[in-house]
């Protein structure tokens, strides 16, 4: 069965997301670790009370490498197959991005590359699009420049408030992570140049990898 590593700062509702697909049986996968680089992260809590190994892996004063080498490790020492970033705020490092080639996984709440870096949903309203939503893409060195793997549309109403308009992108962001999560693990994604070819579900694998 294949091994996840989820890195946190926060609330920890995609993480969430993930955990009760697991537990469904919809993602075939464990999760093996959560990391956060915050202490009084929520989503650090939640993991813990759903008996996962949870760890806080403090950032503070840490040069960006030194830090991801300690994570990295850590993700190492678990056997974690594939990264997933669940709204964890650091821009990762060339060293880790290459530790895990096309391994790791990031959730952005725009419509990349529209909005990226940090308070996307108050750049979409503040820009005036009317369409905004979600991406899940593959971590490259960039930030939030990796190849797609989904993407999902939300509507901008013209009543909405940075709040309102959040809720609804999570709505898909949980979605959609769930659905990239599991294309990745299966392997049916080729990719070409920046594209991401989805490749048609094939026979399901007897045994594979760790157990
Ligand atoms: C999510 O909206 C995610 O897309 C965003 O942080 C939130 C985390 O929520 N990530 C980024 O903005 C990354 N640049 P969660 O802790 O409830 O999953």
């Amino acid at each position: 069965m294949k091994h996840l590593g989820i890195l946190l700062s926060g609330r920890g509702s995609n993480f969430e997301a993930i955990a009760r697909d697991v537990e469904a049986g919809k993602i075939n996968a464990r999760i093996a670790i959560v990391i956060s680089n915050r202490e009084d992260a929520p989503g650090l809590r939640r993991a813990r009370e759903r008996g996962l190994k949870a760890v806080y892996l403090p950032s503070k004063g840490k040069d960006r490498e030194v830090y991801d080498r300690e994570v990295v490790a850590l993700l190492n020492e678990h056997r974690v197959d594939l990264v997933c970033l669940a709204g964890f705020m650091r821009v990762l490092s060339p060293y880790f991005v290459r530790a895990f080639p096309r391994r790791i996984l990031n959730i952005h709440p725009a419509l990349l590359p529209a909005f990226a870096g940090l308070d996307a949903q108050k750049q979409a309203l503040e820009y005036g699009v009317k369409f905004t939503g979600c991406t899940v893409h593959i971590v490259d060195e960039g930030v939030d420049t990796g190849p797609i793997v989904a993407q999902a549309v939300v509507p901008v109403l013209d009543d909405d408030t940075v709040e309102t308009l959040s809720a609804r992108i999570l709505k898909e962001e949980h979605r959609i992570y769930s659905e990239a999560i599991r294309l990745m693990l299966e392997g049916r994604i080729r990719i070409e140049g920046r594209r991401i070819l989805l490749e048609p579900p094939g026979p399901r694998p007897t045994s594979e990898g760790h157990s």
